[in-house]
């Protein structure tokens, strides 16, 4: 394996493409995975994704229109972007359209990428043995960032991901100095101990810019929930294909 960060202008010789978007969608993706839900669509756009989910409506197929804008839900949309709301008997047995501001726009980014898996701090080790199943696969970590800018929550996801692969694939080398410099900034928090490391993951969270904007909205506890490492077995695999039909088709 040789796993390095990327940004999608990258990606000719990707086999496999991890998105991170620790605060909040990736997380929220796999909690909702784990809730019970079928499949989950990454529309970039509001208005994209309402349409979508008529289009879905009208098959008669059970679907949740659900994202944020400004870290809020947005108005119309069934559900937001918080894990707390993707509980099993909201969620089960339906499809998610999502619209986030970064990370579904992240994913659709890469989707010329055969293979797409979510990645939170959740789900570290779930996706690492996912991604150890084949050898010799180049392996793009994008982390979604803030706007275009790089967040500190998805580039500490990207080091945990990455001292996982290393420990547990022999064959596997990391690639380029963003994925070390992840992988430090990592080890910066976790340190030698691994007691407590939520805690200590929770803490740095609330320090980065993305953890200040979801305080000041009012979602303090999703820090929380986006801190527990290893706790969800859901993988992700992002819907590639997904091409939103008009309402009236
Ligand atoms: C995003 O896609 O930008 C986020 O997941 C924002 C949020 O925390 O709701």
């Amino acid at each position: 394996l040789l796993p390095s960060l990327i940004s999608p202008a990258f990606l000719d010789s990707i086999d496999l493409a991890i998105v991170i978007d620790t605060l909040r969608f990736t997380t929220t993706a796999c909690q909702a995975l784990a809730a019970g839900a079928t499949e989950i669509w990454t529309v970039s756009e509001v208005e994209e994704a309402r349409r979508a989910a008529q289009a879905e409506h009208a098959k008669g197929r059970p679907t949740l229109l659900c994202g944020e804008r400004e870290c809020r839900p947005i108005a119309g949309f069934d559900l937001g972007n918080s894990p707390a709301e993707y509980l099993p008997d909201v969620i089960a047995g339906k499809q998610l359209i999502f619209s986030t501001t970064n990370g579904t726009r992240a994913v659709n980014a890469v989707r010329s990428v055969n293979r797409i898996a979510l990645a939170a701090m959740v789900n570290r080790q779930a996706i690492s043995n996912y991604a150890s199943h084949s050898s010799n696969q180049h392996i793009g970590i994008v982390c979604a960032g803030t706007d275009g800018a790089v967040a500190m929550e998805d580039v500490l996801t990207a080091g945990a991901l990455a001292e996982r692969l290393t420990e547990s694939v022999a064959a596997c080398h990391l690639h380029g100095d963003s994925a070390h410099l992840a992988l430090a900034a990592w080890r910066d928090v976790c340190g030698p101990q691994s007691a407590q490391v939520s805690k200590r993951i929770e803490h740095r969270f609330a320090a980065c810019a993305g953890g200040n904007n979801l305080v000041k909205a009012g979602y303090e506890q999703d820090l929380h929930f986006a801190a527990q490492l290893d706790t969800l077995q859901a993988v992700p695999v992002a819907h590639p294909q997904c091409t939103p039909e008009p309402a009236d088709s």
